[in-house]
């Protein structure tokens, strides 16, 4: 990756004329299935983005409970887009039939259900993959309802791993999609936004408003270029090796953890007593990388960098703190 980076020429992205971004942008988008991409710095800012280009100010994003969107974007939906949320179903996913519960006909005292935005995998429901036909139904219903549809793909690659789907199956029926070439696939920074020719014509102008334009970048487009091309399919050993970790972690009597939630690279692990900030803090000086995710819950992500020996090391090291 760091060779692919050294190597890229370089042009100025602001002005649209960088080989590599361009090269990254149009790969990513035949990838999903879309007529255009556009490279930004986060997938924060892709989210933000792409639901500021699909609504105004006032009107309402429905969303799974504890979505990245709504929860670790730091308000920028109400304070950038001037949108106000709708959590549809429990845990993170929802159906058809939920988004039309949540949907209101246009009346003076509601604001306009506007979008629906999923989250595949799901982070804070502990890296959960969507049933592809459940989210094609919820695409479909949003749709018929007038809405459009926003898929935070941060992780769709190991979605589509996990499901044996293609992205771009994925992705069908979803009106814009991020997706982030960081998390597993191992690149230093950067997400896309995907949709229609003219939707990231749209999402462009915001990119410049929100301060995301970038200039000579295409070293950081040459490592998401190589991440793609190289990084996608090894994410079913990252699975795996999540798996091992749970499964070793769930015969502690000290842990909680359930299996049916461990589908791809992420473990939640809840504490029977004990804080995670604590075990957090001893973890790190045995050199085992987690964090917290609650008071008493660690979130635990096996990636690239850690081998299958070191991921069932540091299960051995947590369940010894525990
Ligand atoms: C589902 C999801 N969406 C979006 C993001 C935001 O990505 P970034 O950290 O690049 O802003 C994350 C980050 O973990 C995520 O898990």
């Amino acid at each position: 990756m760091r060779e692919a980076m050294f190597a890229a020429p370089l042009g100025d992205d602001v002005f649209g004329d960088d080989p590599v971004v361009l090269q990254l942008q149009a790969h990513t988008a035949e990838l999903l299935g879309t007529e255009a991409a556009l490279f930004v710095p986060s997938g924060t800012m892709a989210n933000q983005i792409a639901l500021r280009a699909h609504t105004q100010p006032g009107d309402e994003v429905i969303i799974g409970a504890g979505a990245h969107v709504w929860r670790y974007e730091s308000g920028a939906l109400a304070a950038l887009a001037g949108v106000q949320t709708q959590v549809a179903g429990t845990g993170g996913m929802f159906s058809a039939a939920d988004v039309r519960a949540c949907w209101r006909p246009v009346d003076p005292y509601s604001a306009p259900t506007r979008v629906v935005a999923v989250e595949n995998t799901h982070n804070s429901a502990g890296g959960r993959v969507w049933d592809p036909a459940e989210l094609r139904a919820v695409a479909e219903a949003a749709h018929a309802l007038g809405m459009t549809t926003h898929l935070d793909g941060a992780r769709l690659w190991n979605a589509a791993v996990a499901s044996h789907r293609t992205e771009r199956e994925l992705a069908t029926g979803f009106d814009s999609i991020s997706v982030c070439l960081s998390k597993g696939l191992g690149a230093p920074v950067g997400s896309l936004i995907c949709g229609s020719a003219a939707f990231i014509a749209k999402c462009h102008r915001f990119r410049k408003m929100y301060g995301g334009g970038m200039r000579q970048v295409g070293f950081l487009a040459a490592a998401g270029l190589h991440a793609l091309d190289h990084h996608r399919a090894r994410l079913a050993e990252d699975h795996a090796n999540a798996r091992g970790l749970a499964e070793v972690l769930a015969s502690s009597p000290k842990l909680r953890i359930d299996l049916s939630s461990v589908q791809t690279n992420i473990v939640m692990i809840d504490l029977v007593s004990g804080s995670a900030a604590d075990l957090v803090a001893t973890a790190k000086s045995r050199d085992v990388l987690v964090t917290a995710s609650g008071p008493q819950r660690i979130r635990v992500v096996t990636h690239l960098d850690v081998s299958r020996d070191q991921v069932m090391q540091a299960a051995k090291t947590i369940a010894e703190l525990a």
